[in-house]
C-alpha cells in the first residue's frame, strides 16, 4: 500500500516550489531531446542506420547501348540481302537463261519422202512440205497468221484449219476464212544431193508477191 504523509501547509508550499523549479530546469534538457529524436536519419543526428543507396543506372547509357544495338542487327541485315541479291545477279551472270530453240535452216528429207498431194508436217519446226500434183515444192509456216496456233490439214476439205479461231488457209497458204489477216507464209526452200534443205530465216509472203521468187519454191 501506498505510504501517506502528513505535510503541513507550509512543507507543502515548499516542496510544490521545489518541484516548479525543478521542472523549469529540466525543461531545455527534454526539448533537446525531442529534437534529437526528430532529426532524420544521415543528418548527423539520428540513431537509425542508413539505408543502403541503391546502385545508380545510367540511363543515358543503357539508351545508346540498345541503339548501338539496332543499328547492329540491321547493318547486319542490309548486308545479308545485299550479299544475296549479288550471288543472284552472280548466278544469273554465270547460267544466263537461254530460249534453245531449233536452227532456223535444217534438211526437211529426201526428195522421195514426200507424196504428190500428201502434205507433210515438220513438228520440230513447225513447217510443212507440200508437194503438189503438177510437180511443185514449197515450205510453208505452221503458225497461224491470226494468233500463232497451229493449223491442222483437213484431207477431206483440202484445206488447213485453225482450231482456235476457225481461220481457213487452201493448200497454196491462201487464207479464206477466219480472223487470220493474210496468207501463211513460205520458207526459203532448196535441193542439194536429192535433200530438201529449209530456211525459216528467209521468208516469203503473198501479200508482197514474194511467192514468184525462185528461192520459194522447187520444180522437179
Ligand atoms: S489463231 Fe488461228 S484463227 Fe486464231
Amino acid at each position: 500500500m501506498a505510504q501517506r504523509y502528513n505535510f503541513s501547509p507550509d512543507e507543502v508550499q515548499r516542496r510544490a516550489k521545489l518541484s516548479s523549479e525543478l521542472k523549469k530546469k529540466l525543461a531545455p534538457l527534454r526539448k533537446a531531446k525531442t529534437e534529437d529524436k526528430k532529426k532524420k536519419p544521415g543528418e548527423g543526428g539520428g540513431k537509425k542506420k542508413e539505408a543502403k543507396a541503391a546502385p545508380k543506372v545510367d540511363l543515358a547509357a543503357v539508351r545508346a547501348a540498345k541503339r548501338d544495338r539496332r543499328h547492329f542487327i540491321g547493318g547486319t541485315l542490309a548486308f545479308s540481302g545485299a550479299m544475296a541479291f549479288t550471288a543472284g545477279g552472280t548466278n544469273r551472270f554465270m547460267f544466263p537463261r537461254i530460249l534453245f530453240e531449233p536452227p532456223t535452216k535444217f534438211e526437211a528429207g529426201s526428195i522421195d519422202d514426200f507424196l504428190p498431194g500428201v502434205p507433210h508436217f515438220i513438228k520440230e519446226y513447225k513447217t510443212w512440205i507440200i508437194r503438189t500434183i503438177d510437180g511443185t515444192i514449197y515450205a510453208m509456216s505452221g503458225r497461224c497468221t491470226h494468233l500463232g496456233c497451229t493449223p491442222a490439214f483437213l484431207a477431206s476439205e483440202q484445206k488447213f484449219k485453225c482450231p482456235c479461231h476457225g481461220s481457213g488457209f487452201r493448200v497454196s497458204g491462201l487464207n479464206f476464212e477466219g480472223p487470220a489477216p493474210r496468207a501463211l507464209e513460205r520458207f526459203q526452200i532448196s535441193l542439194v544431193s536429192g535433200v530438201i534443205i529449209v530456211d525459216k530465216a528467209k521468208m516469203f509472203l503473198y501479200e508482197k508477191g514474194e511467192w514468184e521468187k525462185p528461192e520459194s519454191f522447187l520444180i522437179v
